[in-house]
């Protein structure tokens, strides 16, 4: 059997230094979010979310991204859900994305809102159909007596909505508002590069201004 103190692995594909790193972070996002997509890395979109629950036990779970722009980062999920509960207690939550074939790591932090009614009507209608009756099906976190409950409820809804199932109230998106990015490039010898992105206090004429910083390994 292979020592876990044995495993271990040089980090040399790529560097991230100040120069060659956008200002911005969602561009930095952006570009490494598309690096991931055609270096055909698996799931690039999928990203760990944590939550913290009213009595500060914190949770992780993997979401999809299913968009960002300067507004924050958007996922889809079961309102009702554990991570759904534990965001309306307590809005504030971490993203992180590994690209492991890459050796780059995002962590984005922030404040969490619910997207707009009509965000999730769209996205919602975009599904495959069989996505859209799981998302009635499965009660997200509830504990069920076995499988034939999840089959049953898919039957029962397939039934009843046909073609044209409307979203569920309790399904919906979620978008995160980052106010702190970290970028983690891999290197030799464990000098990784790992450059932080934190929001400065707001300028008199109201805009905001991201500052960058280098953190040690
Ligand atoms: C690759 C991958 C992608 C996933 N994407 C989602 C997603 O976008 N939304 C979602 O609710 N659950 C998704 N899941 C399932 C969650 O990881 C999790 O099991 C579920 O949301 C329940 O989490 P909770 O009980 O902490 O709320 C995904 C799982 C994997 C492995």
């Amino acid at each position: 059997m292979t020592t876990l103190a044995d495993l271990r692995k040089s980090y040399e594909r790529a560097e991230l230094n100040e120069d060659a790193s956008h200002a911005d972070p969602l561009k930095q996002f952006e570009q490494w979010l598309q690096e991931a997509i055609h270096a055909e890395v698996p799931e690039p979109n999928a990203m760990t979310l944590a939550t913290v629950s009213s009595d500060l036990r914190p949770s992780t779970r993997v979401v999809l991204i299913k968009g960002y722009d300067e507004r924050g980062i958007v996922w889809y999920t079961n309102y009702d859900s554990r991570k759904g509960q534990e965001l309306a207690g307590n809005p504030y939550a971490a993203l992180q994305f590994h690209w492991v074939e890459l050796e780059r790591v995002v962590r984005i932090e922030g404040i969490v809102e619910k997207v707009s009614e009509t965000e999730s009507d769209t996205y919602f209608n975009s599904r495959p159909l069989d996505s859209r009756i799981g998302a009635w099906a499965s009660p997200q976190s509830q504990v069920i007596s076995g499988r034939g409950v999840l089959v049953a409820n898919a039957a029962r809804y397939g039934a009843q909505f046909l073609l044209q199932p409307p979203r569920p109230p309790h399904w919906g998106g979620y978008r995160l508002k980052p106010e702190r990015w970290e970028f983690w490039q891999g290197r030799k010898s464990r000098l990784h590069d790992r450059l932080r992105y934190g929001l400065q206090p707001l300028s008199e004429k109201g805009s905001q201004l991201w500052i960058r910083e280098r953190l040690a390994p």
